[in-house]
Parts: structure tokens; sequence; C-alpha cells
């Protein structure tokens, strides 16, 4: 099986020993505690999962620094965001040397994680500027990442922690969060060898499901893991439990037996575009797939990022040898008027635009807003009939 980056195991910080955990759980309470950004507790879900492997918790200034500058931290090991534990004030830990992490996303804000204090730094204006540049290419506050990042506080808490629990993902979505122990154990199983994974963030229309399909085609895959999304997002994304249950009925419906594995993750999205697909296919590794779909504006919002950049950073900016995990690079595909089928563009040369059945987004929605399916050459039916549903629900 595809070995994880940087390890020969994977290391997940989610404390799995019974009475480790309940030793943890009450030193938790005599413990100074501080409550976390929601990009902390979704870096904290990650990392106990092992999906962030080898990281052992909360990165310094000039590791973060490196990572967003270089993509990889002051020993060298490479790592394509920084992982920071930023907060607003470090006054109620004082010169603690372990603190318990709060769940700013869960009622009450229980403690996540334990973290031995390695050291307390303020983060500069500049130096926020320049990480929010690196990765997100852009400082425009209107970007939904950019602001998200910025409106965390300004202290970085670094060091290691120890996970308690999977922040309110495994109770919300206990048919489909899954860690990263869980995924290679699942593949493992089924005898897979050669896996594609799918990230999604939106129900899966009919170019997605025929990506899926052409991947594993093309790769000769014997599984596909559609690796949702389970996180935050920003207004006007579909919310997770209706976009799983389109998934699951495309899937029911649409793939072989026994071929799909439908799972997700705990992770706010960032729609850093080009850096968060390195993050993405980086993640997918370490879950346990030997291939990774990237098609069109991968993780882009707006037009901040060019359609295929996220393609482009795997050659440009991802050191030779970082990664295992091969890069299904996917063109812009939609259903041919001409062929009857769903097609990559570059493939069907003779083709204009109008050949093609192009929807935009905001289409899309109103659409299904005002109860009209979107045409069978762009949705599954069974899926427009879930979507539909929910927008009449909202409107
Ligand atoms: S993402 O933010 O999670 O990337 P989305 O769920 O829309 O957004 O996309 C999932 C994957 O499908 C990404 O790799 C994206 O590039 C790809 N994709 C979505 N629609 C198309 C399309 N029409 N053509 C090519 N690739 C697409």
């Amino acid at each position: 099986m595809i070995k994880p980056i940087g390890s020969d195991e994977l290391k997940p910080l989610f404390v799995y020993d019974t009475d480790q955990h309940a030793a943890l759980t009450k030193e938790a309470e005599s413990l100074p505690s501080v409550t976390i950004s929601s990009a902390a507790a979704g870096n904290a879900v990650m990392m106990g999962g092992g999906y962030f492997t080898p990281l052992t918790g909360f990165m310094t200034l000039a590791d973060a620094m490196g990572c967003a500058e270089n993509l990889k931290t002051t020993s060298g090991q490479f790592f394509p965001v920084p992982v920071l534990n930023l907060v607003e004030s470090t006054d109620a830990i004082a010169d603690a040397k372990r603190i318990a992490l709060r769940d700013p996303n869960v009622d009450g804000n229980p403690v996540i994680a334990i973290q031995t204090v390695e050291s307390i730094e303020e983060v500069s204006d500049a130096q926020m500027q320049l990480m929010t540049e690196k990765v997100y290419r852009t400082t425009d506050p209107e970007h939904p990442g950019v602001a998200a990042f910025n409106s965390q506080g300004r202290m970085a808490i670094a060091g290691p922690i120890q996970v308690l629990n999977f922040s309110y993902f495994q109770s919300e979505f206990p048919d489909t969060f899954r860690t990263a122990v869980e995924i290679r154990n699942e593949i493992m199983e089924h005898g897979w060898k050669k896996v594609v994974a799918f990230q999604t963030r939106n129900p899966m229309h009919l170019a997605h499901e025929e990506l899926c399909h052409m991947a594993m085609d093309r790769l000769g895959c014997d599984g596909l893991v559609i690796h949702m999304l389970l996180g935050k997002l920003k207004p006007g994304d579909i919310p997770a439990p209706v976009r799983d249950s389109a998934i699951r009925k495309m899937v029911e419906l649409y793939f072989p037996p026994n071929s799909v594995m439908v799972t997700g993750y705990g992770f706010d999205m960032l729609y850093a575009g080009p850096r968060e697909a390195v993050l993405h296919a980086y993640f997918r590794q370490n879950m346990g797939a030997t291939h990774f779909i990237v098609g069109r504006d991968h993780a882009g919002v707006g037009d901040y990022y060019g359609g295929f950049d996220a393609q482009t950073i795997f050659d440009e900016e991802v050191p030779e040898g970082a990664m295992e995990i091969e890069i299904f690079k996917a063109d812009h595909t939609a259903y041919s008027k001409k062929l009857k089928k769903v097609m990559m563009m570059r493939e069907a040369p003779d083709h204009s635009k109008d050949d093609f059945v192009l929807l935009s987004g905001t289409k899309v929605r109103e659409m299904l807003g005002q109860g009209i399916a979107p045409p069978p050459e762009f949705s599954r039916p069974e899926v427009a009939k879930i979507l539909m549903d929910y927008y009449q629900s909202i409107n």
C-alpha cells in the first residue's frame, strides 16, 4: 500500500488508548484553557485522524512561514500550508506548559485536545500578510478563505497535541466521517491496489460523476473514494447533509456495487485553489489513495485563480519527490450535444462552446430554487430531486 508522507506509518494524534484517554480527559479539567479558532479545530481533527502525518502538532511561526513561502518547515519537512494555533490572547494560560484547547464549534466548548506549549509568538501584520499572499495568492479581504484566516488572533501557540475527539463530525456524520486510519483500513479490507480519490464540496452533477468514471477506467482503478468536505463553507454552498444524500443516491444508482466508498473529512474549506489542491493531494496519499482527481478550478472561488492553476502548481511548486500520489489532471468536462455523452473539452477539438451543455452554478441554483430540474445532460434526475427539495425548503 502507498506509504504516508514522510513516515512509514500513519501517526494519528488521537489518543486511542482508553486508559490514557481517560487520564488526559481528567488532566484537562485542571489545565488552563483557551478556545481556539474553527480553522485550528479543523487542523486538530485532521491531525487526530492521521491526515497530516507526520506533523505532531501546531507549527512555530518559522515553520508556518516556511510552509507558506516554499512548502517546507525549517527542518525541510514538506507541508503545503501553515498549521497554526492562532488565538486572540494567551492571558488565561500565562506560562503554563500544558493547556486544554476548547472547541469553538460545539456547544459548551468542550476540550478537543491538549497541547504541550513549546512557544508562544506574536505574529506581525506583515507576517500575516505574507502568509496570506503566499497561500491564497491574494490578500483581498473579500476572499472567504483570506477573511477566515485573518479573523483569527495573532498569538501563535506552537507545540505537540493529543487529540481527544473529532469535534462534531463523528456525531453529525456517523456514516460519512472517517479518519485516515479508517480509510486505509477499509481500502486494505477491500483489497484495492489502485485507488482514486475525489475531493468535493458540492453535490455531484453528471460532469463530476463522469470524471470519476473516466479516472477509474483510464487508470485501471479497483476503487474510488469520494471524500467530501464536512466542515464550514461560505454562505450559499450546499450543506453537507444534503450533499451527502445526493452523492449516496448517485453512487447507489450509477456505480457498480462495492466500487465506491462515500466518505468525508472534518475541515473548513480554505478556498485556496492551487495551494489547497496540494494539501488535498497530501492528505489523500495519507489516507491510502494512489491517485487524486484535480479538475477545473479545483478548490477555487470567484475568479481568483486560473482554471488550471491547481494542476500546474504540482509541476511548478511542489518539490520533486515530495509526494507519491499521482494527479489525474482533468480538463473542463461537460455533456457534448454532438456526441451525446460527457467529454473532456480538450478531447473534442472539433467542438465549439455551443456544442456543450454549460450551465453556471448561479443558473443551476436559480432553477433548483424554482423547483425546475436541470436537464438530464447536466444532472441525474434523482440527484436533482434531492437538491430541489433542499432549495425549496429554504425558500
Ligand atoms: S472543490 O472546491 O471541492 O474543488 P467541486 O466539488 O465543485 O469543488 O469540485 C470537485 C472536483 O471536480 C475538483 O477537482 C474540480 O476541479 C472538479 N470539477 C468540478 N466540475 C468540473 C468540470 N465541469 N470539469 C472539470 N472538472 C470539474
